[in-house]
């Protein structure tokens, strides 16, 4: 079926994540049995910053859905540049796409990135669904070790494709769980093992921004030349504060992004 409107994509984007993160589905289940009401704050997605695959190209079905631009954020020791979109209907989830420097990078991992890219047909990057494609190419266990070396995204890019990274639960419309603290002592005593990176809770009220996150479980991945189990996705958790104009903050705090990155790092 061809995917051609928004609600349709959301839909696709869900489905696939719980398809790869069933902790995800655990979790959303847990709050669900409390007849919460379990809205998206965000959907985090990765790219590179080649001409084809970049972040204003990923972005072209939310700007024609109705997402407007609405900030940018730099993570120099990642290496990484994002924009955040934002919908007129609040209700709909912030877009989060972030995209690896190439430039910044070796030319051995920039040989077999442009390898990957080139293995996409012409265009297919501008079909309204690409950003829900998977993976678009064969890569093997060897590039994704190598790409490792460099870096975890550039690795989890590779081997995953295209696809939700994260969906993130807005705290905020929870009822029992509208305080970090008591939601992250639930999942806990759940069993779910949350990214202590930076300290559980990143971000505070003075930055009108808390998040927390689990770990993202690992999955076996079929490679070209055989499997490999690795980090896939993991589920994140978002409570917003007010500014002094009184509105809800609803932009991104670039020093807590850069911890929660690391939920998909190898070793975690
Ligand atoms: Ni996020």
């Amino acid at each position: 079926m061809t995917i051609k409107t928004l609600p349709a994509l959301l839909d696709k984007m869900w489905k696939d994540y719980v398809e790869i993160n069933p902790l995800a589905q655990k979790v959303y289940d847990l709050l669900a049995k409390d007849d919460e009401q379990i809205l998206n704050d965000h959907i985090a997605l990765r790219t590179f910053n080649h001409p084809r695959l970049s972040i204003d190209v990923m972005a072209k079905p939310f700007l024609e859905s109705g997402y407007k631009y609405m900030g940018d954020y730099h993570f120099t020791e990642k290496k990484l540049y994002a924009k955040h979109f934002e919908h007129a209907d609040e209700k709909m989830p912030k877009i989060f796409i972030s995209e690896l420097l190439l430039e910044q990078f070796s030319p051995e991992l920039n040989k077999i990135i442009n390898r990957l890219v080139n293995e996409i047909p012409a265009g297919k990057e501008n079909e309204f669904d690409f950003i829900s494609a998977g993976r678009p190419w064969k890569v093997s266990t060897k590039d994704y070790q190598d790409l490792l070396k460099e870096s975890d995204y550039a690795a989890w890019v590779a081997a995953f494709g295209y696809r939700p990274n994260h969906f993130t639960v807005f705290i905020n419309a929870l009822k029992k769980f509208s305080d970090i603290n008591i939601l992250n002592e639930y999942l806990k005593s759940n069993g779910f093992k949350l990214n202590s990176s930076g300290g559980e809770i990143k971000g505070s009220k003075d930055v009108c921004l808390e998040q927390s996150s689990t770990l993202a479980n690992n999955i076996e991945v079929s490679f070209s030349d055989g499997k490999l189990t690795i980090p896939a996705c993991y589920y994140e958790f978002a409570k917003r504060y007010p500014m002094q104009n009184g509105k809800l903050y609803q932009g991104f705090v670039a020093a807590s992004a850069d911890k929660i990155f690391e939920s998909t790092n190898q070793g975690q």
